[in-house]
């Protein structure tokens, strides 16, 4: 795919102008988006997976003055393990369907990768790149070069976010180290300025750096050694959010860790507080983990939303310790999915205070139908065989209410079993107990790192009510505790698709009541299917066929 052009311009490049140059990769299509396959077992429906090959992190997640929603995502086009990093691309007016799109930006040079970043739309022209439009997107990530060196570069979009042009100015900062990467840029109104948070990975840092023009950074503040450390910080994320019961927003700043989470491997923690335009101020210095489970790591916030309404984010659903030897890659030649998009704002909860409520964004635009819907279970137990269902993925719901302080007892199980095989992937969560997840009755991967178990502690909060949900997608799960207070995301793989669905409660005091449903969801990746089963997403030529 590398035409002459190019290549001889590659050879002529002098070092400076190196990042504005553009590397194809040898095989890899740049005119049209990837196909894809996906129908194998373990491929999700309603979660975001690549076409082929390897994604991580999400990147320059925004949303444009129509609503619609951009995703880019760290992705390696040629094989199913991290490597040869660029930005793939994927847009959704919903965040559950999703149009693949042409890989939308290439490293600079052969010995050169695209790692993380964000994207922004510049509506008042601040970085002088749009003469004559208001949605230029601008892109603004790190150059990893073989040698090491990484640094954060600027690329812009004059066509709404699908191809990007390099600044020829790159880099904007280089600081000369091997450990400083994934910038996150968002508007601040109040200081007309653009702010970045970015991470000195090996010192504990997030630096925090202003702009008026997205290409002139001046270093602000930094954000040292606070939380969990891990071995090293990475992907900032800093976001204006609601609280609950206020009028006032606040700031979270979220910082994924990667080695080192104290359940292995990665790992995101927040901290709620206040950001004046220079620099962030914790409530309480208190780290949050945003996740019970294991596979909730690097998740991004949206560019785009008002910090006066719920932020909409997405996260890696996988985890470093083992994300390149899970059985997708060889059996189905892919390897890991996003969260499911999720809405998010701050809360008092009970006495651990600041909390960041996270649960699934309008998770009902994809039922497909209602399998069970009990409002008075009582001690009773739902089965439903769902292996008609096509897409294999469910949502659930379980409230118990009419609870008070002196009536909190009772356990509420679910359990997603496999008819052909008994295995199973299953959870409880006892009333103002240790909710727990567990993976282990799974079997077609076995590694030490891909542990079994997992539980959070939670805490009635005196509102009457108790409740789970949760969505299983094939080949993972997330759980949501009252509404989101606490969340998990794990991944699992059964040698057989789990195809019954079992919810029951005990032991629940006579005067509460225990309401439950169980709802199929839509194949979202089905509709774009063509005859042979392959997705070949945003292709012009076959436009007017593949979808619609
Ligand atoms: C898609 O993947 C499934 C499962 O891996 C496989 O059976 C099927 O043949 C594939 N389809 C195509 C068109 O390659
Ligand atoms: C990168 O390209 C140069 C030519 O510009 C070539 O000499 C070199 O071998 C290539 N390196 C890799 C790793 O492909
Ligand atoms: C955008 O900025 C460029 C460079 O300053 C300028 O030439 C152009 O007129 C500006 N366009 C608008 C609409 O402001
Ligand atoms: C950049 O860092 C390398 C070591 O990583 C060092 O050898 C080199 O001198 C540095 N260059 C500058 C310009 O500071
Ligand atoms: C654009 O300009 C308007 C008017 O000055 C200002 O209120 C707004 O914050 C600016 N937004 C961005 C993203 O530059
Ligand atoms: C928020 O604003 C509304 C409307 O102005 C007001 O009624 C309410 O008391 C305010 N709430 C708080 C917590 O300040
Ligand atoms: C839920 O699971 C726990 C732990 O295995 C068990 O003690 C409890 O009896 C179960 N409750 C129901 C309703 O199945
Ligand atoms: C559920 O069982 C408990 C005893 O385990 C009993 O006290 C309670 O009344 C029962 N609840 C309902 C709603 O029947
Ligand atoms: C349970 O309900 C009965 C009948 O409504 C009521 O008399 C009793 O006070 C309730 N108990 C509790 C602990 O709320
Ligand atoms: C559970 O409670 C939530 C929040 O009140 C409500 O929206 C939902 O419909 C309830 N679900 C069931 C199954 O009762
Ligand atoms: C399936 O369709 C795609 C896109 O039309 C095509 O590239 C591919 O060769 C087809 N595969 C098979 C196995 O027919
Ligand atoms: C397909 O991509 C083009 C840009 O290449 C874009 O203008 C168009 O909106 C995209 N269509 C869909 C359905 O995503």
């Amino acid at each position: 795919m590398l035409s002459n052009l190019i290549w001889s311009a590659l050879l002529l490049a002098s070092s400076a102008a190196a990042q504005t140059s553009t590397y194809y990769s040898p095989g890899v299509p740049t005119a049209e988006p990837i196909a894809g396959n996906y129908t194998g077992g373990y491929r999700p429906r309603v979660h975001f997976s690549p076409p082929t090959d390897f994604m991580n992190d999400p990147n320059g997640l925004f949303r444009d003055a129509q609503g619609l929603w951009h995703m880019y995502y760290q992705y390696n086009p040629t094989a199913a393990v991290a490597g040869n990093q660029h930005w793939g691309h994927a847009t959704s007016s919903d965040l559950y369907h999703w149009d693949n799109q042409k890989i939308a930006i290439w490293p600079p040079s052969n010995t050169s990768y695209v790692f993380s970043g964000s994207a922004v739309v510049d509506t008042n022209n601040t970085s002088g790149f749009f003469p004559d439009q208001d949605n230029g997107v601008v892109a603004i990530y790190t150059i990893a070069e073989a040698t090491g060196s990484q640094s954060q570069s600027v690329a812009y979009s004059r066509d709404g976010g699908y191809t990007f042009e390099a600044y020829e100015g790159n880099p904007v900062i280089d600081l000369n180290s091997t450990e400083f990467r994934d910038p996150k840029v968002l508007w601040h109104a109040p200081t007309s300025k653009w702010v970045m948070v970015v991470s000195y990975a090996a010192e504990f840092t997030i630096g925090i750096y202003i702009s008026p023009n997205l290409v002139e950074w001046t270093h602000a503040s930094n954000f040292s050694h606070h939380g969990l450390l891990g071995l090293q910080y990475e992907c900032p994320n800093l976001v204006e959010m609601p609280m609950l019961g206020s009028n006032e927003t606040m700031y979270l700043l979220q910082i994924s860790i990667n080695p080192g989470a104290p359940l292995g491997g990665s790992i995101s923690q927040y901290f709620p507080g206040s950001f004046d335009g220079t620099v962030f101020t914790t409530v309480d210095g208190a780290a949050r983990v945003q996740d019970f489970g294991k596979d909730n790591y690097a998740g991004q916030f949206f560019y785009g939303v008002p910090g006066n309404d719920d932020q909409v984010s997405i996260a890696w659903a996988s985890n470093w310790q083992y994300t390149s030897i899970v059985p997708t890659g060889n059996t189905e030649g892919w390897r890991s999915q996003m969260s499911v998009p999720r809405y998010n704002y701050l809360a008092n909860v009970s006495s651990i205070g600041y909390d960041m409520i996270s649960a699934p964004y309008n998770i009902q635009s994809i039922f497909s139908q209602e399998l069970a819907y009990n409002s008075s279970l009582g001690n009773g137990t739902i089965l439903v065989d769902y292996s008609t269902v096509p897409s294999g993925a469910l949502y659930f719901e379980a409230n118990l209410t009419g609870l008070t302080s002196a009536t909190l007892q009772g356990t509420l199980n679910f359990t997603f079993t496999s008819s052909v095989s008994g295995e199973y992937v299953a959870g409880g969560s006892p009333v103002n107990g240790d909710t727990w997840l567990d993976r282990g009755h799974t079997y077609a991967f076995d590694n030490p790192y891909f542990t079994n178990k997992f539980s959070a502690t939670g805490e009635y909060g005196g509102a009457g009510i108790w409740s789970v949900s949760g969505i299983i997608d094939r080949s993972i799960i997330e759980i949501f505790i009252n509404g989101g207070q606490q969340s998990a995301t794990n991944t699992f793989y059964a040698t057989q698709a789990l195809d019954t669905v079992r919810i029951g409660a005990s032991g629940v005091y006579e005067n509460a009541t225990v309401s439950v449903g169980i709802w199929g969801l839509e194949d979202t990746w089905a509709m774009q299917a063509n005859a042979n089963g392959t997705v070949v997403g945003n292709v012009t030529s076959a436009n007017a066929a593949y979808r619609h």
